[in-house]
């Protein structure tokens, strides 16, 4: 399929991925990105590994006057969201800071989008909005109810989307729940590039494996797993963007077109322990990767996974990549980039 997509916050993490798929579905992707959590050099990388242009035009997706140029200059056919902040305790410090730039930035996005006409948007929600779910795995329909200020954004936003979608039957929106994004392309180009300590587990134990750090923290060993260790979905970050291709294809085509804001999970379908992710990451680099397990954090769950099935029946997408292939591609990443996109500055 043909179309030109903007991409907002297409220079971070998932965004990079998501502009390397478009493109090699034949897609024009055009990235918007105030590069407040990403470097040009990823850019100028997904170019690269497109074999093609793509622009990366800077800016806040906030400012108006900025996105009106954006949608003058480019025929966009439809918008994917992922521009925004996503910390959990820094959204608890600042929880003003992430309504402004979250709920904030979608309204902007979306009052432009209608400015011109443009009504197709593709937007990165979580599994967060799920909180501490009553079982596993969950599906779409589960209650919502997010824990803290960053789930509440995710959760306010899909909410707007809903509202406008009912308020004009014009508009098509989806809303992909994304578990625990992991993993990078394999050509090593590009990953994920956090800045100071790393919160999530797989950026951590990449920097321990390198060298970086000395040691894993587990978080907690006495949950009502099988390991006592947290329990979570961890999804590969290419299958995660071409989930993005698919769901643009299925708003473009009109095979979504029933009326109704979407919520689609986003994740394998299977569960893996702390522990578990740790003997992959072993596995996968021939490295020790030592740990020691301390006090639960607080704020996290026992288990969370997805039943993905709705993602099969509905944009036929399943996760091809299982959890050695994660480890692997996270740590020729790593191991090929030690210090992120820095060196290359
Ligand atoms: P990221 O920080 O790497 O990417 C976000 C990009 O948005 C960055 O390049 C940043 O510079 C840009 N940005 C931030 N604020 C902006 C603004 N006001 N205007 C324009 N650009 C802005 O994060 P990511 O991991 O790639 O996540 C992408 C999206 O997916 C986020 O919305 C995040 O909440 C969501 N998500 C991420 C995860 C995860 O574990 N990584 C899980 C679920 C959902
Ligand atoms: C995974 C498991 C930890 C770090 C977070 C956000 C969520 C979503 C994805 C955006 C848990 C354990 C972790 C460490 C550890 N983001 N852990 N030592 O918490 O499932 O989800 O990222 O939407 O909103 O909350 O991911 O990678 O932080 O943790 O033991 O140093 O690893 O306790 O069981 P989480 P995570």
């Amino acid at each position: 399929m043909t179309g030109t997509i903007l991409v907002a916050g297409g220079n971070g993490y998932i965004g990079s991925h998501v502009v390397v798929e478009l493109a090699a579905a034949g897609f024009r992707p055009v990235i918007v990105d105030n590069l407040a959590n990403s470097k040009p050099e990823a850019a100028r990388r997904v170019a690269a590994i497109a074999g093609a242009k793509v622009p990366l035009l800077v800016g806040d997706v906030r400012d108006g006057a900025f996105l009106d140029a954006v949608f003058e200059a480019h025929d966009i056919d439809l918008v994917i969201h992922l521009a925004g902040l996503k910390a959990v305790g820094e959204s608890v410090a600042e929880p003003l800071r992430y309504y402004d730039v979250n709920v904030g930035g979608a309204v902007g996005l979306l009052a432009a989008m209608r400015r011109h006409r443009v009504r197709r948007m593709v937007f990165s929600s979580s599994a967060t909005v799920y909180g501490d779910p009553v079982s596993v795995p969950i599906t779409e329909d589960f209650a919502t109810g997010a824990t803290n200020p960053y789930g509440r954004t995710k959760l306010m936003i899909e909410e707007i989307l809903a509202d406008l979608v009912a308020s004009d039957p014009a508009w098509r929106a989806v809303s992909l729940r994304y578990f625990n994004p992991v993993g990078a392309h394999e050509s090593a180009q590009i990953g994920e590039d956090p800045n100071g300590i790393p919160n999530n587990l797989f950026p951590f134990i990449a920097q321990v494996a390198v060298g970086r750090r000395e040691k894993l923290s587990v978080f907690g060993g006495d949950y009502g797993t099988p390991d006592g260790t947290g329990v979570r979905d961890y999804i590969h970050v290419v299958d995660l963007a071409r989930a993005h291709v698919k769901a643009a294809e299925a708003l473009l085509s009109g095979a979504l077109a029933t009326g109704a804001h979407l919520p689609i999970n986003l994740g394998t379908g299977r569960g893996f322990s702390v522990l578990d992710v740790v003997h992959a990451w072993r596995r996968a680099t021939n490295r020790p990767i030592p740990y020691e397990v301390v006090e639960r954090r607080p704020g996290d769950i026992a288990a969370c996974y997805a039943d993905p099935r709705l993602a099969a029946s509905l944009l036929d997408w399943r996760a091809g990549f299982d959890l050695d292939a994660m480890c692997r591609d996270h740590w020729r990443w790593q191991s090929r980039n030690p210090n992120g996109y820095e060196e290359a500055a």
